[in-house]
């Protein structure tokens, strides 16, 4: 089994959905969680740092570094999300100040070192704007071959977007990152809102966690409280679409969905469509797939798959 256990980076900007991947790789036997990189999104990266901090603190795993990385965008201004996450990234949930301070090396550092390292090792799972990723490839053009594979939560492929009606919050945030990061040669799953937002956790999902009394599950539902209001409110959704999990959970179960190997590329140039995600489905550019696209999901699997081992980590830490 410890042979083939993946080795995995998260690149997150924490963020309920990223709190709760964080959770499931904990939760994960298949997976080793070996770092976390931050960059801003859902909040500014400082707050991102504490969040991942605390959460990992929550989860009795604090021997897992957390490196900050870029505050702002590559050319966009900096645009956070707390709507949808509240004013500190993790909705109503109240954590303790992070005992663990973060690591002294740069997330770009980290992502190059790491991946050159352990060659052929390291899967990375991207589930934050792709801006620490981009200039990593900028750095060291040759963390493409190294690295192992690329799970990115981002995109909105057929689906509407939910930052503009066109574009996902994810590459919206900083969409010549993303730009570079899908031309770059790195070998790509991408994860769009097209299969996550088939995957909905309800109240009644939270209510089972709660079963188990621990701070994890007080944790899930304190969170997800405030993004349930936020779906309900800004998009009619009754419970939350859990993005950034289902990213994670390709790394060991990636029957979860159905993939296409399609060119994929993102606007960096129309103020209207600005982040719009769009792929070739038939070959009108001529040109080779650059990734596999997420489509469709299995979604009571995956949350069943969520919830199981949230309870089982709930237990182990109660
Ligand atoms: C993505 O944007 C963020 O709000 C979530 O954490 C997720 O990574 C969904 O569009
Ligand atoms: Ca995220």
């Amino acid at each position: 089994m410890a042979g083939h256990v993946k080795h995995i980076i998260l690149d997150t900007d924490p963020g309920i959905d990223d709190a709760l991947a964080i959770l499931l790789a904990l939760a994960s036997p298949e997976v080793r969680l070996e770092a976390l990189t931050v960059t801003m999104g859902n909040c500014a990266t400082p707050q991102g740092v504490n969040n991942a901090l605390s959460v990992l603190e929550l989860a009795g795993a604090t021997h897992i570094p957390v490196a900050p990385g870029l505050d702002r965008p590559l050319i966009q201004p900096l645009l956070t999300a707390p709507e949808t996450h509240g004013s500190t990234g993790l909705g109503y949930a109240r954590l303790p100040p992070p005992r663990q301070p973060a690591a002294s090396q740069h997330a770009v550092d980290l992502l190059i070192e790491r991946i050159m390292a352990a060659r052929g090792e390291i899967t990375l799972v991207a589930v934050a704007p792709l801006t620490n990723l981009a200039l990593a490839l900028r750095r060291e053009p040759a963390i493409v071959e190294a690295v192992r594979e690329v799970i990115i939560m981002g995109g909105a492929i057929r689906h509407e977007g939910n930052t503009t009606p066109l574009a996902e919050f994810n590459v919206y945030v900083d969409p010549h990152a993303a730009h570079i990061v899908y031309h770059s040669g790195l070998p790509i799953t991408l994860v769009p809102l097209d299969v996550t937002y088939q995957c909905i956790l309800t109240q009644a999902d939270v209510d089972r966690l709660l079963a188990v009394d621990s701070p994890i599950t007080r944790f899930v539902a304190d969170s997800t409280r405030f993004y349930m209001e936020f779906h309900d409110e800004y998009q009619g959704i009754q419970g939350c679409v859990i993005n950034d999990p289902l990213a994670l959970a390709l790394t060991f179960a990636p029957d979860l969905v159905e993939t296409r190997p399609l060119h994929v590329t993102v606007d960096i140039h129309s103020p209207l469509s600005l982040g719009k995600t769009m792929a070739d489905f038939y070959g009108m550019w001529a040109k080779p797939p650059n990734m596999q696209v997420a489509l469709n999901a299995q979604p009571r699997r995956f949350i069943e798959l969520f919830l199981e081992r949230i309870e089982n980590l709930a237990r182990r830490q109660s």
